[in-house]
């Protein structure tokens, strides 16, 4: 029996996790669902957007599945209190520091991008974004001095071992793909990133059979519009991984449609789609569920070693599209519940 630690979080959060967890019941796997409270939801009830309880779910868990964390209504309180703090915190407590972003474009979906078709059609991309460090985490980090003449802070940091540990999952996952990874760096201005390109050159050696390249990270954003299908693994850091996944998402059509999986060293892992909570819309039935059912799959291909239910799902995600269904950010009118229907009625 597998333990899943289940975190539906804020806004949009419960609705697209609650169709996740249809899709994996109907499939009749041996799983047992424990909830907890992160985010917003979890500083409300209990003043801690991870409280202690939370975490410990989630420690005697096999994997987690992850809604959205975000509420505009707390965007004011001090840092260590804003919902943002509950996955930032399960990041570093459970050292998830391999964070695989896939972009692909769906066959039916391919006029779906504000991309002309023949730039996007058949793209497939896997972004590998390093979680645990770079300046998200780095200190001294701060604001000092009095209003008027204050200084804000942050420091971009990476040691070798962070450095390495996350190329070589990139590079392990390319030899699963088309042998090749874009290390993306700013290594021109910012000696953090000197290092970065030092150390993943480094690992390189041990992967002769993958092509290596590296490209400074404004170039990057500039290449991953002009030609995305050039790339294959795309490895990057923290903070611009932050910015060049959500710039691929857009290449496919909807961020509604992108899971994500963050892993540590033991393939253990939170699953969640890489949208956040969309305040604006929770509630009303009309957020796509299909990043986190797609979530879902990579979570039983990652952590729980089911591949081919995994590719059922998929599967399944492909002929309700296939079918012309569409969910309202495609510009469909199915609600977060008819999505999950459709995909329920696919399996
Ligand atoms: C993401 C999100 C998070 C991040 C936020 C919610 C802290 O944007 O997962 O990409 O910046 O990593
Ligand atoms: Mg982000």
């Amino acid at each position: 029996m597998f333990q899943i630690a289940l975190f539906p979080g804020d806004g949009i959060g419960p609705e697209v996790t609650q169709q996740a967890v249809r899709v994996l019941e109907a499939l009749d796997l041996d799983i047992n669902f424990t909830e907890a409270a992160v985010g917003g939801v979890a500083y409300r009830a209990h003043g801690d957007p991870l409280p202690p309880a939370t975490l410990d779910v989630a420690r005697r868990s096999d994997a987690i599945l992850f809604g959205a964390v975000g509420d505009f209504d707390l965007d004011t309180l001090p840092r260590h209190l804003r919902p943002e703090q509950a996955i930032l915190g399960l990041r570093r407590e459970l050292d998830l520091f391999a964070n695989f972003r896939p972009a692909i474009v769906w066959p039916a979906l391919a006029d779906a991008s504000s991309m002309k078709p023949e730039i996007v059609a058949g793209l497939d991309i896997l972004i590998i974004r390093e979680l645990t460090g770079d300046i998200y985490f780095g200190t001294p980090k701060g604001i000092t001095g009095e209003k008027g003449s204050r200084e804000g802070f942050d420091t971009m940091r990476y040691t070798e071992a962070q450095i390495a540990r996350v190329a070589h999952v990139a590079f392990q996952a390319a030899r699963a793909r088309s042998n090749r990874v874009t290390s993306v760096d700013k290594a021109n201005v910012l000696d953090t990133m000197q290092l970065w390109r030092e150390v993943v050159i480094e690992v390189s050696a041990e992967y002769p059979d993958v092509a290596l390249d590296h490209l400074y990270v404004d170039n990057a954003a500039m290449q991953l519009v002009k030609k995305p299908k050039q790339f294959d693994v795309i490895l990057t850091g923290n903070m611009f991984g932050d910015i060049l996944s959500d710039q691929a998402s857009m290449l496919t059509g909807s961020i509604g449609m992108l899971p994500s999986a963050s892993l540590n060293a033991d393939n253990f892992g939170l699953y969640e789609p890489i949208h956040g909570s969309a305040p604006d819309i929770a509630g009303q039935d009309i957020a796509n569920p299909l990043a986190t059912i797609l979530s879902a799959a990579m979570m039983l291909r990652f952590s729980l070693n089911m591949p081919e239910q995994a590719d059922r799902i998929e599967q399944a995600v492909q002929s309700v599209l296939e079918a012309g269904h569409r969910p309202h950010d495609l510009g469909g009118n199915l609600g977060t519940r008819a999505m999950g229907d459709a995909v329920l009625a696919a399996l």
